[in-house]
């Protein structure tokens, strides 16, 4: 390419890169997948690398690279930014309406109605169509010079979209973090045994206060614009939804929901609608912003200290209040996973009555750590379970209680294990525990363990209700009249159903072991065991030294494993399938050569929707080899999402490549 192509292929790439954030971002109507958006992007880095002396400050590859600052610098609001009067019922909505309509001398007034977001408030400063400057509000006059971080932020276009803009602009607006993003975030954080955010707005807030600009870059955040500040232009538009037409078509989000309303009762329905849709939102936000739509109206109206009289929050009930905590409680689930639960002094968050909180896990209660009798801020968001959000350890009686994970399960008495390094501790009870009797059942009779045709998920529901089957043993003898007895079962059905029971008896140590439902084995795994020990009795009777022996089988596999056979009841539900009749054959291992995978190299590489691990020992028991790196000797090359450099030789080599489907398909069609 020659020098005059080059320039114009880059700005060709920039100008689409800038188009397709705003189809994502302000239309939230993506025109291409995000592959070929990734696409562009490569290109445009990798002309930008060979060619250093075309990139630009506002060029899309340039968001993230500024040096860590020191601290902030100051900016002072040529226009100050304000904050908002707030109304807390219908009552006060009226007064605030009345009041607008009584000045203005009118009997009905426009508003703009639009979610008021739960994040931080921003100003943004466009110069000839440039970001240049992005601030916090402060104290509202001055704030905090933000500008790297905010040019890390995909939602903010660092160059305004089409022509016309005024010369100087500053757009006010929103900066939060999505819900989505905020859990993941904090599952992140939370994996790293680090602290929490509280919620999406103190994550936002510190996402961006943030010296080093890669850590903002690295969080979800989001921004909508909700008002301007200096502009170089008498005026953008005559009424505010006009004007946001206006800053949206230079590509910067507005919020979908903006409206415009009439009169007080189109602020109650609004309002109204807003509540119900909360909670779909992928958003959080705190109430509705309501705006005298007309902007000489507005100029009319003016100000009362901090605060425009043309505008006003009406906020939601509050979604925090303070309790204490009564007690400590454990629940099992039906995975069998044991969660201690807060019992509370009954209060009234957002408008309900909450007695419990879930804490998650031990690592949860130690890190926020919570005592029974601690005072604490719970909180409700959505439909989500109320949250412990912190204690107040200064009110923190004498006489509070350490929380202790019990040793034994409170549904079914087994042991409970939390094996190092994992979160989430467990009733080792599996077959036999109350709490995990329906999920164990069905497991059990799963196509890939017994293959028990006929016993859907909602016959299991009614057995175990009816109290016909305790453990899957049960199953084994039942009588054609307790099936017909059933909903909607037919003696033929009932007959099938045994035919499938039979049927099923006879079946392979690893299909057996795999119906077990012992945490963490899944079908590679119980495979590689019935290969391994050859026998039930010889694996049950393998200590957790012995089971780490086996490839692939590590310390917390190990532990789970012989958790599950020290438990006495396990022993006695296996007693009772051998003695009903659950045969198989004689295991041997098969010569290395007749596995189907014999003689093939695998190297795994990105991210891939399941534990690297646990597709590895997959393809072992199939008799395929699992290397780190990639060489002509190579096979195949599984790829997940972000693979780096292995695809890229992979591909240079010319080995086959498989995504994760095509891996599964190939893995389904030789079993
Ligand atoms: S308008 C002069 N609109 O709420 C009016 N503010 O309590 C300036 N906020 O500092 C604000 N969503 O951070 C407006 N749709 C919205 C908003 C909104 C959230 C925040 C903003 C402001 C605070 C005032």
């Amino acid at each position: 390419m020659n020098d005059q192509a080059l320039e114009a292929r880059v700005r060709d790439l920039r100008e689409q890169i800038d188009y397709h954030n705003y189809r994502y971002y302000v239309l939230d109507d993506p025109e291409i997948p995000d592959s070929e958006y990734d696409r562009l992007m490569r290109e445009l880095q990798e002309l930008e690398a060979a060619h250093p002396e075309l990139i630009t400050p506002d060029s899309p590859t340039q968001r993230v690279g500024a040096q860590p600052l020191k601290e902030f610098k100051e900016v002072r609001h040529a226009v100050p930014m304000l904050s908002l009067g707030n109304a807390f019922s219908d009552g006060e909505m009226a007064d605030f309406d009345e009041r607008v309509r009584k000045l203005l001398k009118v009997d009905q007034v426009e508003y703009s109605a639009e979610p008021k977001l739960d994040g931080l408030a921003i100003s943004l400063r466009y110069e000839k169509g440039r970001l240049v400057q992005g601030a916090t509000r402060g104290d509202g006059h001055r704030g905090e010079d933000v500008t790297s971080n905010v040019r890390t932020i995909g939602a903010i276009p660092l160059r305004l979209l089409g022509k016309g803009w005024p010369e100087i602009l500053e757009v006010r607006g929103e900066i939060f973090m999505p819900k989505k993003g905020f859990e993941e975030l904090n599952e992140r954080v939370r994996r790293k045994g680090e602290k929490t955010f509280a919620n999406p707005r103190n994550a936002a807030a510190g996402s961006l206060r943030q010296l080093d600009p890669k850590i903002t870059a690295s969080r979800p955040l989001s921004f909508y614009a909700y008002g301007w500040g200096e502009l170089s232009v008498e005026k953008l538009g005559d009424s505010y939804s006009g004007v946001m037409e206006v800053i949206r078509s230079y590509g910067l989000p507005v919020s979908p929901e903006l409206k415009v309303v009439s009169g007080l009762q189109g602020c109650l329905d609004y309002f109204a609608a807003m509540s119900e849709k909360r909670d779909s939102l992928d958003y959080e936000i705190d109430g509705v912003v309501f705006k005298v739509n007309d902007l000489e109206q507005q100029q009319r109206l003016g100000y009362v200290s901090r605060a425009p009289r043309w505008a006003i929050a009406r906020k939601f009930p509050a979604q925090e209040a303070l309790t204490t905590v009564r007690d400590v409680e454990f629940q099992v689930g039906r995975t069998g996973a044991v969660t201690p639960v807060a019992r509370l002094a009954p209060v009234e968050v957002g408008g309900v009555v909450v007695s419990n909180a879930t804490l998650h896990n031990m690592d949860e209660v130690r890190r926020k750590d919570v005592h029974i009798g601690d005072t604490v801020y719970v909180r409700r968001a959505g439909d989500v379970i109320p949250e412990i959000v912190r204690v107040l350890p200064e009110r923190r009686p004498r006489d509070a209680r350490e929380v202790v994970l019990p040793k034994h399960c409170p549904v079914c008495g087994s042991d409970i294990i939390k094996p190092e390094g994992e979160a989430v501790a467990r009733c080792t009870g599996g077959l036999f525990c109350p709490a995990q009797r329906k999920e164990a059942i069905k497991h059990f009779a799963s196509r890939r363990a017994m293959d028990i045709e006929g016993l859907g998920d909602k016959l299991v529901e009614q057995l175990v209700d009816q109290g016909l089957v305790h453990d899957p043993a049960d199953l084994y003898s039942l009588s054609k009249e307790q099936l017909m007895a059933l909903e909607r079962m037919g003696e033929k059905s009932a007959q099938n159903l045994l035919d499938a029971l039979a049927r099923s008896k006879e079946t392979t140590l690893a299909r057996f072991l795999y119906a077990l439902g012992i945490r963490e084995v899944g079908e590679a795994t119980s495979q590689i065991l019935a290969q391994h020990f050859g026998t039930l009795e010889a694996l049950e009777q393998a200590d957790e030294e012995a089971l780490q022996q086996v490839p692939d089988i590590g310390p917390v596999v190990a532990a789970h494993i012989a958790a599950f056979f020290r438990q006495p009841h396990n022993r006695e539900v296996i007693d009772k399938l051998l003695a009903a009749g659950i045969h198989w054959p004689r295991v041997e291992a098969p010569a290395a050569e007749e596995q189907p995978l014999a003689g093939k190299t695998f190297v795994l590489t990105g991210t891939l929707s399941r534990p690297r691990n646990e597709i590895k020992a997959e393809l072992q028991a199939l008799g395929a080899k699992v290397t780190g790196s990639v060489s002509k000797k190579t096979d195949y090359v599984v790829a997940g999402e972000a693979a780096g450099s292995k695809l890229a030789k992979a591909e240079a080599l010319g080995i086959t490549v498989l995504d994760e489907e095509q891996l599964n398909n190939l893995l389904a069609n030789i079993q």
